[in-house]
C-alpha cells in the first residue's frame, strides 16, 4: 500500500481542485501519506509512491495541465501505480452512471497502464458559461 500519494490536478475554476482535496482527505483518513497539487507546480514525481491525476473537462479533452502533466512526467509514472479521474459533466449523469474517459485521457490510460479512471460531476459557477476553453 502506497505511503505517499501525489493527487496531482489541472483546474480552470477551482472545481478539480476541491475533489482533489476531497480525494486526498480521504486517503489520509485511511492512514497514507497525500497530497494534492496543481499539476504544472510538481516538478518531480519521484518521492511519491503512487499518483493520481485529476482534471477538469473543457470541450472534449483534459484541461491542458493534466495534458502537460502526462506527457512530462511519463516515464516516472510507467514505474509507479497511476489513477485518473476527470471533472466534468454539469448535469447529474455522473451520480447515475460511469462516463467513461474522453478519448484523449483513454489514450494516456493505455499508454500508462492506469488502474482505473472515475468521471466526477463538474460544477459551473454563474457567470462562468462564456469562459473560454482552457
Ligand atoms: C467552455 C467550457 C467547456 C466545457 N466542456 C466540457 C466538456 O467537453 N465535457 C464536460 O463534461 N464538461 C465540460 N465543461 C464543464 C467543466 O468541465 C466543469 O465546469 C468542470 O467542473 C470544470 O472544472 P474546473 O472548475 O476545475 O475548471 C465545460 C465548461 C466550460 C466553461
Amino acid at each position: 500500500m502506497p505511503d505517499n500519494v501525489l493527487v496531482a490536478y489541472a483546474t480552470k475554476n477551482g472545481s478539480t481542485a476541491q475533489i482533489a482535496e476531497a480525494v486526498a482527505e480521504v486517503l489520509r483518513k485511511d492512514g497514507l501519506g497525500a497530497e494534492a497539487r496543481p499539476a504544472g507546480s510538481v516538478t518531480d514525481v519521484a518521492p511519491y509512491d503512487a499518483v493520481v491525476v485529476g482534471g477538469g473537462l473543457y470541450a472534449g479533452r483534459w484541461h491542458k495541465d493534466a495534458r502537460r502533466f502526462v506527457r512530462r512526467h511519463r516515464r516516472a509514472l510507467t514505474g509507479r501505480p497511476v489513477w485518473f479521474f476527470s471533472s466534468g459533466p454539469l448535469d447529474a449523469s455522473a451520480a447515475e452512471r460511469d462516463i467513461p474517459p474522453v478519448p484523449g485521457v483513454r489514450r494516456a490510460m493505455d499508454k500508462l497502464d492506469v488502474v482505473e479512471h472515475v468521471t466526477f460531476g463538474g460544477r459551473l459557477e454563474e457567470g462562468r458559461r462564456d469562459a473560454s476553453p482552457a
